[in-house]
């Protein structure tokens, strides 16, 4: 069923249209888009990328595109011709100011033809080397002056570092206003990751707890077992830090971790996680190796199929230094978290796929069951599942069945699928469905980025200056390296993520 929000006409310019992210997750979140919502009346998607390309060989390989991706699936025929009568091609140079006049005039062209003003959303779909070119172009073409209709969306990596994540916000907002700028972070656009706040906010019973009197600590994970495929030559500059702590899981401990926001305003949510990243304890140079443990896969087992390690990857140098696997422990210095550790923990190559976040509690003030009666005693938790498996489990005590008091750890659960009979959008339909409503909320603003760098520095750079002499330290198919232990106090585990998926009664992707 369509919703009837329909958004204003708006022109789509996609940098970089002849690429991987446009192919892949773009149009294929568009098409979505227009089968389930109420595209605007009047839109069009300008792809411009520098090799020549008829509108029909673009048209046919998205449809490709399109054909694998959706979430439905192959598209009907007359649904995508529908859809295809949108796009067009422009080849042009991302460094030439024509290229950009010539969008200027082609969004003028729709303009008159379409008898109303456009929403203009410029992509930076491109190599990283294109985001500082971009904008600037954009504004000596005059396109990026108009607050209200003219914006600017920035993949991440937003910088390498904290200097470079600040000259590419500086470029940025030399150009456009902090309300014109979209820094995507996927994470956010997930049906799961919206509903922390769903869950932490609608609920009265869950807030009083949410804090350092009953959280004895937090887990947050985002393990994959896949590899780093065909992304090598980019994995290899980046790393687990860079390509997954920094924005993704950083995203997730401000959600956990922020305080109740008056109103769903964008800037109200948004100021409530910059708080958070302000909050986190400095990690300084010399307490890295205590706080920071990095690992890299070799070869191992994964469903029961062999897969080479790291260093054997297309793209990647056999003696790689690069980190597959990162875990951190975090502490936040503020009345709600403090004393309470915040581990995160992310890796390619591991036993399955699995994010989620766990919320240890403490154990009861005083023991009053018989020794004999908590034999199995386990801690009461609450796990958010992020993906593959969707929902949220409390794991308490019970009294087990019989004459004695045995007390067992036992479950409840809500899992996204048995409760609602729909399937959730892509997070990318998500973004750009917001990006045409010109709502910020799930973008990242310049001081969430800057902060989040200005943590992870020091890790950084201690990792740059002592290479690590153990790599790789983990095989394919475990759960990383064992000085991850290492990190956690006394009566802390990892959550093992298989427990969830037999609840759920699925199991995790093993790829
Ligand atoms: C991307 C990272 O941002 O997120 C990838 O660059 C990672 O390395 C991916 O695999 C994970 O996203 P998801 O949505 O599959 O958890």
């Amino acid at each position: 069923m369509k919703t009837n929000d329909r958004p204003e006409p708006t022109v789509f310019v996609i940098f970089g249209g002849a690429g991987d992210l446009t192919w892949r997750k773009l149009v294929p979140a568009l098409f979505d888009l227009s089968q389930v919502r109420s595209t605007p009346a009047n839109y069009s998607i300008i792809a411009v990328d520098r090799v020549p390309l008829s509108d029909e060989k673009l048209r046919r390989r998205l449809h490709e595109g399109v054909n694998r991706f959706s979430r439905f699936g192959k598209a009907k025929e007359a649904e995508w011709n529908q859809f295809a009568k949108h796009i067009h091609y422009e080849q042009g140079d991302f460094k030439k100011l024509q290229t950009y006049q010539a969008l200027g005039q082609q969004c003028a062209k729709l303009e008159r033809q379409w008898g109303a003003k456009v929403h203009r959303v410029f992509y930076m779909a491109t190599p990283p080397v294109m985001f500082g070119v971009i904008p600037n172009y954009l504004g000596k073409a005059g396109l990026a002056r108009d607050r209200e209709w003219a914006r600017i969306v920035v993949e991440k990596p937003i910088g390498y570092d904290l200097e470079s994540a600040k000259a590419l916000n500086a470029t940025l907002s030399a150009n456009f206003d902090e309300c014109q700028i979209f820094r995507i972070d996927h994470y956010l656009g997930k049906e799961t990751v919206q509903n922390i706040l769903a869950f932490r906010f609608a609920n009265p019973q869950f807030e009083p707890i949410w804090n350092r009197r009953y959280v004895e600590c937090v887990a947050i994970t985002a393990i994959e077992s896949v590899g780093v495929e065909h992304r090598g030559g980019y994995y290899d500059r980046a790393g687990a830090l860079r390509d997954m702590v920094q924005n993704h899981l950083m995203q997730l401990l401000c959600l956990v971790a922020m305080e109740p926001m008056v109103s769903f305003e964008a800037d109200e949510i948004r100021n409530k996680k910059a708080d958070v990243l302000h909050a986190v304890r400095p990690i300084y140079r010399d307490a890295v190796h205590q706080c920071v443990v990095r690992g890299q896969y070799g070869p191992g087992w994964i469903g029961g199929k062999k897969v080479v390690g790291y260093r054997e990857e297309p793209g990647v140098p056999p003696d790689s230094q690069t980190e597959t696997f990162v875990a951190l422990r975090l502490f936040l210095d503020n009345w709600r978290w403090q004393g309470v550790p915040f581990y995160l923990r992310t890796g390619k190559r591991l036993a399955r796929q699995a994010t989620e976040i766990a919320i240890q509690f403490r154990g009861v003030p005083h023991q009053a069951f018989p020794a004999e009666s908590t034999l199995d005693w386990q801690s009461s938790r609450l796990v958010m599942a992020i993906q593959p498996d969707e929902g949220i489990v409390l794991h308490f005590q019970a009294k087990f069945p019989g004459p004695k008091m045995h007390l067992r750890s036992v479950q409840m659960q809500f899992d996204y699928q048995t409760a609602f009979d729909a399937s959730s959008p892509d997070a990318y339909e998500t973004l750009l469905w917001d990006i045409m409503r010109n709502d910020t909320t799930l973008f990242m603003r310049a001081d969430q980025v800057e902060a989040a760098w200005r943590l992870l520095m020091p890790v950084l750079d201690v990792w740059a200056a002592a290479p690590p002499s153990d790599f790789p330290n983990y095989a394919a198919g475990t759960w990383g390296p064992e000085e991850a232990q290492s990190l956690l106090a006394q009566g802390h585990s990892w959550p093992l993520p298989a427990e969830l998926a037999d609840i759920c009664g699925k199991k995790g992707k093993d790829e």
